[in-house]
């Protein structure tokens, strides 16, 4: 997959999941922001839209693409293998950063893999897929920032993703805010209390 990786000096690794229209560009002032001594994997998404880069195929807008979602889920979760053996960094210690399209994969990744994340930022995630059962997510922390005017992600959804993670055992912590879909710098000014709390 198309990325950059930016060696740091602590064992953690940031992958950052942009969102519909973004580069592998887009997320990286918010590493610096949020924990400027880690490494940092920035991935672009494989899928276009309409020219726009994205992590799964959608058929509207909020209606996923299973099928797709799970085949890209598989490929994301291959390339952080593969990607720590030549950066040689810790698989174990990957916190994924997403917004929007890029928190969806994020959260895909969690449903999906046991091991595949140390913890996740979620900004303005949806939940991604439903009636499956997730693996064991015991004490894996998740920040998700969410907006109660979200167009894209209404409040019910982010409860009910709030809910799934929870019954799985992750130690999930919400933080609402007022700017529809947009990503504020409140919101990662507390994801960055969070992150020094819990990691
Ligand atoms: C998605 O398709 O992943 C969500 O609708 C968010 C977005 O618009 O990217």
């Amino acid at each position: 997959m198309q990325h950059i990786f930016q060696k740091g000096t602590t064992a953690t690794t940031l992958l950052l999941l942009h969102g519909t229209g973004g580069t592998e560009q887009d997320l990286l002032p918010l590493a610096e922001m949020i924990s400027p001594s880690a490494n940092v994997l920035s991935v672009r998404g494989n899928v276009l839209e309409n020219g726009m880069p994205r992590f799964f195929r959608r058929l509207a807008e909020g209606v996923f693409d299973i099928e797709d979602l799970v085949f890209r889920t598989k490929e994301l979760q291959e390339f952080l293998d593969e990607a720590a053996r030549n950066y040689e960094f810790d698989r174990s210690k990957v916190i994924a950063i997403g917004y929007s399209n890029g928190a969806n994969i994020a959260g895909s990744l969690l449903f999906h893999y046991k091991n595949a994340l140390q913890a996740a930022i979620l900004f303005h995630p949806m939940v991604p897929r439903r009636g499956v059962a997730l693996p064991s997510l015991t004490e894996i922390p998740v920040f998700i920032g969410a907006g109660n005017n979200d167009p894209i992600c209404p409040p019910q959804e982010t409860n009910d993703l709030a809910a799934l993670l929870q019954d799985a055992g992750a130690d999930v912590q919400l933080s609402w805010h007022s700017f529809g879909h947009q990503l504020t710098r409140d919101e990662v000014a507390a994801a960055k209390t969070w992150f020094e709390e819990k990691l």
